[in-house]
């Protein structure tokens, strides 16, 4: 971890550089290929001395995480560079995992003290779709929450919850390259906990379309995002448009 703390102002100084001829449209002393800085960061790194696979995924996921902030915005990068280098310092952790409604709370209050918290649902198998309202999510707010969360409410009979991909280390790194702060994973029994007898239902909208050949789907999705609203009261939540008549429903 020392070595890594040596080497992250380094390749956050290159970025930047490369972000600031960028940005006045200069040419760019060399093209912003960041696999390739990330490697050429790395194999400095790795002359230092005995480098662990865990340092190294460590290093590449800080690494990613500061230049896909760099890119983005100006502010926002040194504030990912300072959470970096914290990180590596001993300092504050990179994506925080939760499971209980307790330690969601707690963690949640800290990020609010930042400043706005958007919330990002999921059901897991991440792919391009959510990590672009990740990004999204990074614009509207200063903190990025997301949970994974199968909701057997939202499946019929016969429609194979269990064979629901499932793929949580994946996903984990995945938001951590976003840049989420928070991933919240609840078990079945958090979040429909013993004597559960609470539904909801959006009348009107639910009834048409897909509500006909799924009787009960959009209440099992109403009922959940009402719960993980509540339980996380994000400033701001982000769904993604392809399910359209489920973005109606929670709107
Ligand atoms: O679209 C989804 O992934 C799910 O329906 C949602 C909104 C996370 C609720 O389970």
């Amino acid at each position: 971890p020392e070595a890594l703390a040596d080497l992250m102002p380094l390749v956050y100084g290159r970025l930047l550089k490369l972000a600031r001829q960028r940005r006045r449209g200069e040419p760019a002393e060399a093209s912003l290929n960041t696999s390739a800085l990330v490697h050429e960061a790395y194999l400095r790194l790795a002359e230092g001395g005995e480098v662990t696979v865990r340092d190294r995924n460590q290093f590449l996921a800080l690494a990613s995480h500061v230049m896909r902030n760099l890119l983005v915005d100006h502010a926002r990068a040194r504030r990912a560079a300072k959470r970096a280098w914290q990180r590596f310092t001993g300092g504050a952790a990179g994506v925080q995992f939760v499971r209980t409604v307790e330690e969601l709370r707690a963690a949640v209050q800290l990020l609010k003290s930042d400043g706005r918290l958007a919330l990002v649902p999921t059901m897991g198998a991440l792919h391009a779709g959510h990590m672009a309202l990740v990004e999204e999510a990074k614009r509207r707010a200063e903190r990025v929450a997301a949970t994974i969360f199968v909701n057997p409410m939202q499946f019929g009979a016969g429609e194979d919850l269990d064979r629901y991909p499932r793929g949580e280390s994946d996903d984990a790194d995945m938001l951590r390259e976003a840049g989420s702060d928070l991933l919240w994973l609840p078990s079945v029994g958090d979040i429909y906990p013993e004597g559960f007898a609470t539904r909801i239902r959006v009348a009107g909208v639910s009834d048409r379309w897909e509500g006909e050949a799924r009787p009960g789907h959009f209440d099992g999705v109403a009922t959940v995002v009402a719960k993980l609203l509540i339980a996380v009261a994000p400033d701001v939540a982000l769904f993604g448009e392809k399910d359209f008549q489920q973005l109606a429903v929670i709107r």
